[in-house]
């Protein structure tokens, strides 16, 4: 573990906040780190730039994170399998699953590729970075931003062909609910799912995040092709 400063927090809503260090950390989009908050746990985060993670605050450590001042926090990583770079994509995020992508973003935006984003949570307080996408469709649950809905409602009539890949990363239901649709539509070949479990070693000793497929999410994951997760839908 290593010891990073706090660089610069910004409060985005009063439950999310973005904690910047004042260093980059070694990744590639789609890894996380295990921060660890002093007086606290180490929690799995994503890393949503190089030297940044992006916490809802859900629980004692990530509310601790949200809207407590601290100095230093220690660090593990980065870790985990990112997602592959490709032309042509297709972002889908849900809530707090922008973090990771928000990384994607911008890596794949400072390639000159061509990136598409739809983004949906269940209402404008939730939605983030808004102002900093091109080609991004919003959807809250309770239409006070965008389109009065959810994600998959914009993606019901969403034409798949013209993606290489398509990255998708929030809530599990939603994901599966993806993944049935993509599979449908024969596209689980080009799609990335970026899971979560709950993580206590981060490098795939301790089999506290294994799937029902025995893969493991901190170290085979926890970016997934659409092929390595058979029967999503049902399973896990
Ligand atoms: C690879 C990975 C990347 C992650 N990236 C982010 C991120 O970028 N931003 C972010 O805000 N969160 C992220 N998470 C989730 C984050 O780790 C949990 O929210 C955190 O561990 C909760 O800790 P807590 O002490 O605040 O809450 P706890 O008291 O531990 O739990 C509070 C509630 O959150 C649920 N919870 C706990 N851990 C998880 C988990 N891993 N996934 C889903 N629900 C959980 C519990 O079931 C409980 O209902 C990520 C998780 C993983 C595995
Ligand atoms: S967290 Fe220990 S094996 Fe994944």
């Amino acid at each position: 573990m290593f010891v990073v400063k706090i660089a610069k927090v910004i409060r985005h809503s009063k439950n999310i906040a973005t904690v910047f260090f004042d260093r980059k950390i070694p990744s590639y989009p789609g890894q996380f780190v295990m921060l660890y908050l002093f007086g606290y746990e180490e929690i799995p985060l994503s890393l949503s730039s190089p030297n940044s993670v992006t916490v809802k605050a859900v629980g004692e450590t990530t509310r601790a994170i949200v809207k407590e001042n601290f100095e230093i926090v220690g660090i593990r990583g980065a870790f985990g399998k990112p997602f592959t770079i490709s032309d042509k994509a297709l972002i889908i995020a849900g809530g707090i699953g922008i973090a990771p992508l928000k990384y994607l973003y911008d890596f794949l935006k400072g390639r000159g590729y061509h990136v598409e984003l739809i983004y949906g949570a269940r209402s404008a307080e939730e939605l983030i970075w808004i102002n900093e996408f091109e080609n991004a469709s919003f959807a809250t649950e309770d239409g006070s931003f965008g389109f009065k809905g959810t994600v998959l409602d914009l993606l019901k009539d969403k034409s798949f062909e013209n993606f290489n890949r398509i990255y998708c990363c929030g809530k599990e239901e939603m994901l599966r609910e993806i993944y049935k649709l993509l599979k449908k539509k024969n596209c689980l070949n080009k799609a990335e799912f970026s899971l979560e479990r709950f993580m206590r070693c981060g490098i795939g000793v301790c089999g506290s995040c294994v799937l029902e497929n025995g893969l493991r999410v901190c170290k085979d994951g926890p970016v997934f092709n659409g092929m390595d997760l058979v029967d999503f839908e049902v399973e896990f």
